[in-house]
């Protein structure tokens, strides 16, 4: 599979370039979840078929099928402790490494693999990195009980802070509710500037029903930038 759109490039030389730049023999490492990581997880494949020694443990179910599908072995949490390194992409990420991720629904299973992780490193094409967080949607992962309670809480708290109403992710295909790989639902939060992410992630998370979001602040301790030409920079 080869990228096709200009984006795609860029993805495609952040996601191959981690390979080269950070993976070693014998590693344990977090597989990210979305396009970009998937970029990885192809050229993981391939590194492991020509002798690669590595185990990973994936962020989504797309991801854990990917990984079967290249022949990445897999393990989990219950069977390693902890992770030499994951690499996983975002939605924005701004000069300090400050994070938006979630757009793919898999925000949960990403912060749990990343915690588990001595190093995070986030793999993103060159139009994700911001000044500031907030033009991309902020997803809100909550359990399906009472959604509609907590989307009234986090509705309370946004309007205080002088954001406008957050909406029930749906699907585009045919306006079912989304659910994630835990079975719950996302509320997306339209913020346009978030000033101070490490505040409003505590905020939000205090709130019943809100199982994780997806600020995912001082979490990525270094960035691969891919670029249409195939070039990429690691910041
Ligand atoms: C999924 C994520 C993804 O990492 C994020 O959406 C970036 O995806 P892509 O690499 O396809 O642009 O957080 O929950």
């Amino acid at each position: 599979m080869r990228p096709s759109t200009d984006q795609d490039k860029a993805k495609w030389a952040s996601g191959t370039a981690a390979i080269e730049t950070y993976v070693r023999d014998g590693m344990k490492l977090g597989l990210g979840s979305g396009t970009t990581s998937h970029w990885f997880v192809r050229a993981l494949g391939e590194a492991v078929a020509q002798g690669l020694d590595v185990v990973g443990v994936p962020t989504s179910t797309g991801t854990r099928d990917l990984a079967l599908e290249v022949g990445v072995p897999l393990t989990t949490l219950a069977d390693v402790q902890r992770l030499d390194l994951t690499v996983d992409g975002a939605d924005e990420i701004d000069h300090d490494g400050n994070m938006i991720k979630g757009g793919g629904a898999c925000l949960l299973w990403e912060r749990i693999v990343a915690d588990a992780s001595d190093r995070m490193v986030a793999v993103v094409d060159d139009s994700k990195v911001v000044d500031t967080l907030g033009t991309f949607p902020l997803p809100i992962e909550v359990i399906p009980f009472s959604w509609e309670s907590t989307q009234r809480s986090i509705a309370r708290l946004l309007q205080r802070l002088g954001y406008s109403e957050p909406d029930l992710r749906l699907r585009t295909a045919n306006g079912e509710v989304v659910v994630t790989d835990s079975g719950n639902h996302i509320i997306d939060a339209h913020l346009q500037k978030i000033d101070d992410p490490l505040a409003l992630d505590a905020q939000l998370n205090w709130i019943p029903g809100v199982v994780e979001n997806g600020l995912f602040t001082g979490i990525a301790d270094e960035m691969v930038i891919g670029y249409p030409s195939g070039k990429h920079e690691v910041r």
